[in-house]
């Protein structure tokens, strides 16, 4: 017999004769002469009742069918007599298909900190909250790629093994096929030269270079892929390795950049709320109490647009102490991201026109040569969602800009082409997955919306 869902039996339109769920059971709870058990396969946040009674041929063994346990039910969907369900499942046959010991399963019926969940996440996506979170990233990968796709953009696939430094910002995860000595250590005699690809590889921060080359090919492109830094802050917004959404577009300038970016936003954040309400509705619930509203204050509201020099304005007049000061000439920091989007503005708010000392190379330089033309999407509690910027498509001005950074031009001849043959206007920018995820979860720490987070010192699963 086929397999029904448990997302499929809750919604049935009417009683069905025979059917077979299976799942991890949530709960049992005995009674005389029969016992309820609670199903969950993850298609759904709800759980499924199955009653089970004497008839059953399996019922006498019922006493190994505990939390955690995985079970095969064949029996009939009739409607609930009891509240909270529609349905529920009476059992013909049970079988079980594998046992879990209820003196060491770790999952109990109370609630679980975040902490201790990240230590079993193995185990957390059979709670509600971790369920419902993989739900929605799955449900959110794919928004992303249908409003792409539905605007003609392309899915492009850039490399993850890279010889360059997209950021400039040496967060580099090194790759090598170098034997290592009985000490951990690099052996001396061995040289780049004799090293896999013959020069110094990594692991990619960005896929934005490549896609620079395919946007001036395809028009609109994009990329969703893995990206990886060696950044050494445990902060709850960052992690080692996190998935980057990268659009760039030819023929386009700062404002068309701001525009996707906002557009973007608000687009891919209500079909995420059409179509994952159960899960949101439970974040809303025990996560953050005003999610609905940050919501719709990021869907309903046009967003602000400040310059950089306009919102060190705002922070310098701010009435409270920031940990890290303000100063022009000093990248913004979370705090500060913070301020403007929840205090000052209750709204996104994108910052551009950053001073060029401040960001990379690849950037347009505005006509004040103080400035570039950079934008940084900023959002409630989560502050930076995206970094981005028009780049620097005049040959010269690049090359400029590569040897003021102290970057080995020979490194880039291929990007510096693109400036050669049929140059025009370009821009893009680097969406970060879980950033959005934090976003639409209200979940304030990075590591619990990726399955299995890579920080500093852990790297375990
Ligand atoms: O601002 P970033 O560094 O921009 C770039 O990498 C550009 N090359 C993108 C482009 O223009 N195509 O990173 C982009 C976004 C950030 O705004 C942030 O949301 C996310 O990536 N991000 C991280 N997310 C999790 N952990 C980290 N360590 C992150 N670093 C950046
Ligand atoms: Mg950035």
């Amino acid at each position: 017999m086929k397999r029904t869902r448990v997302v499929e039996a809750l919604h049935a339109k009417n009683p069905l004769e025979q059917i077979l769920i299976k799942g991890w059971v949530r709960t049992r709870r005995d009674a005389r002469g029969f016992s309820f058990l609670e199903i969950n396969d993850g298609s759904c946040l709800k759980n499924v009742q199955i009653i089970v009674d004497e008839s059953v041929p399996a019922f006498a063994a019922l006493k190994d069918v505990n939390t955690g346990a995985a079970v095969a039910v064949e029996g009939q969907l009739v409607k609930s007599p009891g509240k909270g369900q529609k349905w529920e499942v009476h059992a013909t046959d049970l079988n079980l298909l594998g046992p879990a010991d209820p003196h060491t399963y770790p999952l109990q019926k109370k609630r679980h900190s975040d902490e201790f969940l990240r230590t079993i996440a193995h185990l957390r996506p059979r709670t509600n909250k971790y369920g419902a979170l993989y739900r929605i990233r799955s449900e959110s990968a794919f928004a992303f790629h249908r409003y792409f796709r539905d605007r003609g953009f392309y899915y492009l696939h850039t490399p993850i093994i890279t010889g360059s430094d997209c950021e400039g910002a040496g967060e580099l995860f090194r790759v090598t096929t170098l034997p290592v000595d009985s000490t951990g250590e690099k052996q001396e005699a061995l040289t780049t030269e004799t090293d896999f690809f013959g020069q110094e590889a990594s692991l990619a921060v960005s896929g934005q270079l490549e896609a620079e080359l395919a946007a001036c090919a395809l028009s609109d492109v994009y990329t969703f892929g893995p990206t990886f830094r060696a950044e050494n802050s445990n902060t709850p917004r960052h992690v080692a390795e996190f998935w980057m959404i990268e659009p760039e577009m030819a023929f386009a300038d700062l404002q068309d950049n701001m525009d996707l970016g906002e557009d973007l936003i608000k687009n891919v954040t209500t079909d995420v709320m059409d179509n994952c309400r159960e899960d949101l509705e439970l974040f809303a619930r025990f996560v953050d109490k005003n999610l609905m509203q940050t919501l719709d204050a990021i869907t309903g509201q046009t967003y602000e647009r400040l310059s950089y020099t306009e919102a060190v304005d705002i922070l310098t007049r701010a009435k409270i102490q920031f940990e890290f000061p303000v100063e022009y000439g000093f990248d913004l920091q979370t705090e500060h991201e913070r301020y403007l989007c929840e205090e000052t503005f209750k709204k996104p708010v994108i910052v551009y026109d950053y001073p060029k000392e401040i960001k990379p190379f690849y950037m347009r330089l505005n006509e004040d040569d103080k400035t570039v033309a950079a934008m940084d999407l900023l959002v409630p509690r989560v502050g930076e969602l995206i970094g981005g910027s028009q780049r620097e498509e005049r040959y010269d001005v690049l090359n400029g800009r590569i040897i003021e950074n102290g970057i080995n031009a020979d490194d880039y001849w291929w990007y510096l082409d693109i400036r050669r043959f049929g140059t025009v206007p370009h821009a893009g920018f680097g969406l970060g997955f879980e950033r959005f995820l934090m976003m639409i979860t209200g979940i304030s720490n990075i590591r619990d919306v990726i399955p299995f987070p890579r920080t500093p010192k852990h790297l375990e699963f």
